[in-house]
């Protein structure tokens, strides 16, 4: 059975560890210059309905270190943006690439492709979930708090990237408090998952309740990709939520701070936030390319 990223459910604790630990391991012999052909001759499709820095420049990179290739597929440089479908676009990739990465609008789209793809798909982002930022945070927190013993606090929307982190909070046991404003809280099923399976997650509107005692505060922009006409409605309703020296002052004196990036700096953060002492922003983002490398290496076999 081909296996798939779609959601960061689709892997078991063990499965999670032992990423992280391989990612590790590659960071470790990156940082000594060791890069082997692990994946030679083995090519990547990356599908972008959406725009990219990271996802798009890590998978790429990625790729090229381990010996392969990687492909940037535009969507509508695609026929599927004239039409052919998603199912058949996953059936002709499948005789080309050893695997399909995928940034999606509609989480449904990403679903599709896995259905009918021969290969193993990676979710690069959907409006549901963030899998491969998930691995890339858990290996920063591993690195910077020694361990999953901690309580995560997420504050402002409760999005994609705030799903795929309550799905891994219920996967590894970690406490995680949300404050949103009233309306923005996260998907309901991935709440109902996560509390079926004894889940720690607290939903809040109290910022400063949320932080206090907490060793992660985790951010993102108010406004995702896609609801860019929310964006003045949002802008009101999420301003008392906004990561600041006064909101970091409340959690533990060692605190990291994390944002997925790419961020709206003054709004969901400010800039001497950010950039100060407790900001762990630009490990999380050199961190998606150790994890998606071992992400690579655990579905291409
Ligand atoms: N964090 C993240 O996925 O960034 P990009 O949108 O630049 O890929
Ligand atoms: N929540 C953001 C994450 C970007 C990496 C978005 O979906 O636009």
């Amino acid at each position: 059975m081909v296996k798939h990223l779609i959601s960061i459910s689709d892997l078991t604790r063990d499965e999670i560890l032992d990423i992280i630990e391989l990612a590790e391991r590659l960071k470790d012999e990156r940082s000594r210059g060791v890069f082997r052909d692990y994946l030679k001759n083995r090519s990547l499709a990356m599908v972008f309905e959406l725009p990219s820095t990271r996802t798009r420049v890590s998978f790429e990179v990625a790729m090229t270190e381990m010996g392969g290739h990687a492909l940037y597929l535009g969507w509508n440089d695609l026929p599927l943006g004239r039409g052919e479908t998603i199912a058949d676009t996953a059936r002709v990739l499948s005789r080309y690439v050893s695997a399909i990465m995928a940034r999606v609008r509609s989480h449904e789209t990403v679903a599709e492709l896995a259905r009918h793809s021969d290969v193993p798909v990676i979710n690069g982002l959907s409006n549901l979930e963030h899998p491969c930022q998930t691995l890339a945070d858990l290996l920063t927190i591993k690195e910077k708090k020694g361990g999953f013993d901690i309580k995560l606090a997420w504050v402002g929307d409760g999005n994609n990237v705030c799903n795929s982190m309550i799905l891994a909070s219920a996967i590894l046991g970690f406490e995680m408090l949300v404050a949103t404003p009233k309306g923005f809280e996260p998907s309901e099923s991935i709440l109902k998952w996560a509390l079926e399976r004894g889940a720690r997650v607290e939903l809040t509107n109290d910022p400063l309740a949320a932080v206090s005692g907490a060793d992660v505060i985790y951010t993102d922009v108010w406004t995702s990709m896609g609801q860019e006409a929310e964006r003045e409605e949002r802008l009101k309703a999420f301003r008392p939520f906004q990561v600041n020296a006064r909101l970091v002052e409340g959690a533990k004196d060692d605190v990291i701070v994390m944002h997925c990036l790419p961020a709206h700096r003054g709004e969901e953060i400010t800039d001497d936030v950010i950039d100060g002492s407790h900001s762990v922003v630009f490990d999380q983002a050199e961190n998606r390319l150790h994890a998606q490398k071992a992400v690579l290496l655990r579905l291409i076999s």
